[in-house]
């Protein structure tokens, strides 16, 4: 009888360390407690044992049963207490008070919106309006009323995205000249910024995807000098009173006569840097007086109204002001580059 209460005490004792050893919770903690100490547990059993030594042994067995009730009672306490002092270190490390609380994220401008932004807010200044027009387009609105030849390599296939039902993404801005034409009577002032496709091989100054900003401006009498000094304080209302502007003789199919627009190089003002390719000037925008036969399309008469429109990329404005030198960066969406602006 002796031997076998001392022995279960002993039992528990093992059982009981080895369960506290990997007591993760308290829950596993109070469950070795009702086991030992509830109501069923072992000791309530061997009270009921006890009756049952021998008187001249029982101070032996008691003396066992009290030195096992404490030291089980005590591996528990610890248990309890190295589980609090866990749980209080790990919300010490959580919560410092002290600590500043955290900055949160502003969203900001995507560089492309935001030089956008800043063209459309100069020609409004000006008296331009805003137009919009379809990113599916038709071929008569992006190229045939535009006065495209039928044979302009721009209409091929290898450059421009056809949908199966003829239509096409437009490879410019240009189509919304004619739609705003067509939808008002002269005079028009608008610009209409917005997304282009062509299928050009993505590098790091294509892309198949990019935004231009187109203007136009028909009127009675107008002339070249117009675009030139709505050109000129575009330039430098963008870049700064410094800029200069140059024309150099081009060809579109949609203004006669056509230029190409430079800005001098904002990075050395000029004098020739890497930016600019050693020439001193930056190639903006493309431009012209509006081809009559443009006019005839839409129902204007050439021979009382003349116009000038113009178009430029808006990534290349952005690479410029900020010296991107990949225009893929521009659609990458890394956080890390569009936090730098
Ligand atoms: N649409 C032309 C392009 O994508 C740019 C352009 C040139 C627009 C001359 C115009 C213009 O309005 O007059 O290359």
């Amino acid at each position: 009888m002796t031997e076998q209460i001392t022995a279960k005490i002993e039992a528990a004792i093992a059982d009981a360390e080895s369960r506290l050893a990997n007591a993760a919770d308290a829950e596993v903690i109070e469950q070795v407690r009702i086991d030992i100490f509830g109501r069923q547990g072992l000791f309530q059993a061997l009270g009921k044992e006890m009756k049952n030594v021998a008187p001249e042994d029982r101070p032996v067995v008691g003396k066992a049963f009290n030195v096992g009730k404490n030291k089980l009672q005590a591996m528990l306490d610890k248990a309890n207490d190295e589980l609090k002092a866990a749980s209080d270190a790990a919300t010490a490390d959580s919560i410092d008070l002290t600590l500043p609380g955290r900055r949160a994220k502003v969203g900001r401008k995507h560089p492309v919106t935001k030089v956008t932004d800043d063209c459309v807010a100069i020609f409004r200044r000006m008296g331009f309006i805003v137009a919009t027009g379809p990113v599916i387009e038709t071929v008569y609105h992006n190229f045939d009323a535009l006065n495209t030849p039928d044979d302009h390599p721009s209409r091929d296939v290898g450059d421009t995205f056809y949908f199966s039902d003829g239509r096409l993404l437009r490879t410019q801005t240009s189509p919304v000249q004619i739609r705003v034409m067509e939808s008002q009577e002269p005079p028009v002032r608008i610009v209409a910024p917005g997304r282009c496709f062509r299928r050009d091989t993505p590098d790091a100054t294509h892309s198949m995807n990019f935004h231009q900003i187109e203007g136009l401006y028909i009127d009675k009498d107008v002339s070249m000098a117009d675009l030139k000094s709505i050109l000129r304080t575009f330039a430098r209302e963008l870049f700064g009173g410094k800029v200069d502007i140059r024309l150099r003789p081009h060809f579109f199919p949609f203004t006669e006569p056509s230029v190409e627009f430079d800005f001098s190089c904002i990075i050395c003002e000029g004098k020739g840097c890497g930016v600019c390719k050693h020439s001193g000037w930056l190639e903006i925008a493309g431009a012209g007086m509006v081809d009559p036969n443009v006019l005839k399309n839409v129902g204007y008469d050439p021979e009382i109204w003349s116009g000038f429109a113009f178009g430029m990329g808006i990534e290349r404005i952005a690479m410029i002001r900020h010296r991107i030198n990949d225009i893929r960066l521009l659609y990458e969406n890394d956080v890390r580059f569009l936090e730098q602006f």
